[in-house]
């Protein structure tokens, strides 16, 4: 669209009460569909480096590589094995706390290891209109368009299939612990399966201490990695706005980091791009004491 009109647009629309989430549905689910008429998920690149292959995975060697569900991942993000042979390769604990959204699972599809995220659930406490546009497949479509457009980055899981009749995603599954989960491993109790029972699940102090024990525990180590990717993903129009150390992974095989997470990701070219994207900046500062520059780091 002209950007003329565009930003025409954007000043009349914002008048409206949910008119900002209707646009940035409208612009997620076209250039989605755009992306799955130019037969983009044809490419087939490569899966990241830390993306596990079929063959690791013990079960393969007598069931083969057809398509089928291999674990479920629970609320904290921990894997839980459907064959019992494949128990040792994917369980890290032994409690399983059910999701409280969305079911997410790995599964073997077309030949790769994937994360099958399918967006049904509503998201708790919310308002009604954020329930309106999650039954419209805002945050499907958002986290779509978002993969899509970082498809090419070695630290973001690559896309490999979108089926929109069950809004279902699927990506490389990469095997590893995200940031948290190194913080919860030194005994700090930040995960979801220690705080719900003490009514903590929503308290504003866990992220303050997530940060503070990330912080002291050598949080040093990864700044630099991170400023890479979140200005690799800002170049790409891409500003995450679920900024916090369990949506990012460090790949078992290689220690590289990944990016996940982009259900609510502000897209360049959707309206108060600019804003949101200081938004992201900020969070960005918060949780990884990284300072970026207003102009998106491109
Ligand atoms: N591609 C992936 N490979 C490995 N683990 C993943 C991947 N995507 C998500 N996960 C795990 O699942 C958790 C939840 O996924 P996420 O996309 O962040 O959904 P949510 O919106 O529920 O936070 C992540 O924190 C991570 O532990
Ligand atoms: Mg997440």
């Amino acid at each position: 669209m002209n950007p003329e009109l565009r930003r025409a647009l954007d000043r009349g629309l914002r008048r409206v009460p949910g008119m900002d989430s209707a646009t940035r549905l409208l612009a997620a689910r076209l250039e989605t569909v755009r992306a799955l008429l130019a037969r983009r998920l044809d490419e087939n690149p490569l899966p990241v480096p830390d993306a596990v292959t079929p063959s690791e995975i013990p079960s393969v060697a007598e069931l083969g590589p057809g398509d089928r569900v291999l674990a479920e991942l629970d609320q904290d993000g921990f894997a839980f094995a459907i064959h019992p042979a494949d128990v040792a390769f994917f369980n890290r604990r032994s409690e399983k706390m059910p999701r409280l959204r969305y079911r997410l699972h790995i599964v073997l599809h077309r030949g790769y290891v994937c994360v099958r995220k399918r967006f049904i659930g509503q998201p708790r406490n919310a308002p009604l209109d954020a329930h309106i546009f999650a039954l419209l497949g805002l945050f499907f479509y958002n986290e779509a368009a978002a993969l899509l457009r970082l498809r090419d980055l070695p630290n973001v899981p690559r896309i490999r299939g979108i089926q929109l009749t069950t809004r279902t995603l699927f990506l490389d599954y990469v095997r590893g612990r995200t940031l948290q989960h190194l913080v919860a491993e030194r005994g700090e109790k930040v995960l979801d399966i220690d705080l719900a029972p003490l009514g903590q699940l929503f308290d504003p102090d866990r992220d303050r201490r997530e940060i503070e024990a990330f912080a002291q525990g050598g949080g040093d180590a990864y700044r630099g990695r991170i400023e890479e990717i979140v200005r690799a993903m800002n170049a790409r129009g891409v500003a995450p706005l679920d900024v916090k150390l369990g949506n990012v992974l460090v790949g078992e095989k290689t220690g590289a980091l990944y990016w996940v997470d982009f259900e609510r990701a502000a897209l360049e070219g959707t309206p108060r791009y600019r804003e949101r994207l200081t938004e992201h900046h900020d969070l960005v500062n918060r949780w990884f004491g990284l300072s970026l520059p207003g102009d998106g780091g491109a």
